[in-house]
């Protein structure tokens, strides 16, 4: 059993889907979760469900990719729970449409929000995380950073900046007992999957051997793994839960 009790835990997404899941097994193990998603009335909802089963938890709302807000919002966790022991980088977004027809704007807001955003979050906790000489970041990748799926370059351009970004971290902080690991999920059935078009849905469940999505629950139990001690010796690392989507 993973005991995080006395840790204190950032979600970022965790208003909807894996991130949701993830703050709810985090919380049950005994962290005090801050609930991060700029969806302010999912945020409060997820927090005070949390709190009802009894964990401490506090909803703050930030854009992910935004300086000014993260750091305010992160200021609050700590002065409600203490220093940030886990961050858990998974807030993003996802869509598709050919490279070809792509703007700009949809190009740069992808980039923004899925890699963006670990530079700006886990540099706010690194300073804390340094002090204490513990730490966990976890990235939420895809699965799709391997393979890659059409219509969907900007997607995989960034979960693949993800591995790029966790490797690299992973050498610069394992000196001051911080862990830097990602997670490359397969196709989970989350919110998400509506953004996606139905034909790329059947095909995806058609492709993958266990041939369903994932749920949430089958996320979760891994996150747990990294976020707590008997995780100590993932280093760099990425564990892919995916129904044999990419085998690895
Ligand atoms: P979801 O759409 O259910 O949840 C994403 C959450 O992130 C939402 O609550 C949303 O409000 C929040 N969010 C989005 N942009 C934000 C921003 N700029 N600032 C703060 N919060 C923001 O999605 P899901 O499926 O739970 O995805 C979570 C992560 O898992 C994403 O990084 C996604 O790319 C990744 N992933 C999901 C897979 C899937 O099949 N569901 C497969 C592989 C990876």
């Amino acid at each position: 059993m993973t005991d995080l009790s006395g840790k204190v835990a950032v979600v970022t997404g965790a208003g909807s889907g894996i991130g949701k899941g993830v703050a709810l097994t985090l919380g049950r193990a005994g962290a005090a979760i801050g609930v991060l998603d700029r969806n302010r009335a999912s945020a409060e909802a997820v927090a005070a469900d949390l709190t009802a089963q009894g964990i401490k938890a506090l909803a703050v709302v930030a854009d992910v990719a935004d300086v000014a807000m993260v750091e305010a919002a992160f200021a609050k966790v700590v002065a409600a729970f203490g220093e940030i022991d886990i961050l858990f980088n998974n807030a993003g977004i996802d869509n598709s449409v050919d490279l070809v027809d792509m703007s700009e704007a949809v190009w740069d807001e992808m980039i923004r929000v899925n890699l963006r955003s670990l530079f700006v979050c886990t540099r706010a906790v690194l300073p804390g995380m340094k002090r204490k000489g513990w730490g966990r970041i976890i990235n939420t990748a895809s699965q799709s950073a391997y393979k890659g799926a059409p219509g969907m370059v900007h997607y995989c351009a960034t979960k693949a900046g993800v591995l790029g970004f966790t490797r690299a971290l992973a050498y610069e902080v394992i000196g001051d007992g911080i862990t830097v690991n990602a997670i490359a999920p397969g196709p989970i059935d989350t919110p998400i999957k509506d953004t996606l078009p139905p034909e790329w849905v059947k095909a995806k469940v058609e492709g993958t051997p266990i041939r369903r999505f994932g749920t949430v629950d089958e996320v979760a139990p891994t996150v747990l793994l990294l976020a707590g001690d008997g995780g100590a010796y993932y280093v760099g690392a990425c564990l892919n839960m995916n129904g044999g989507d990419h085998m690895a």
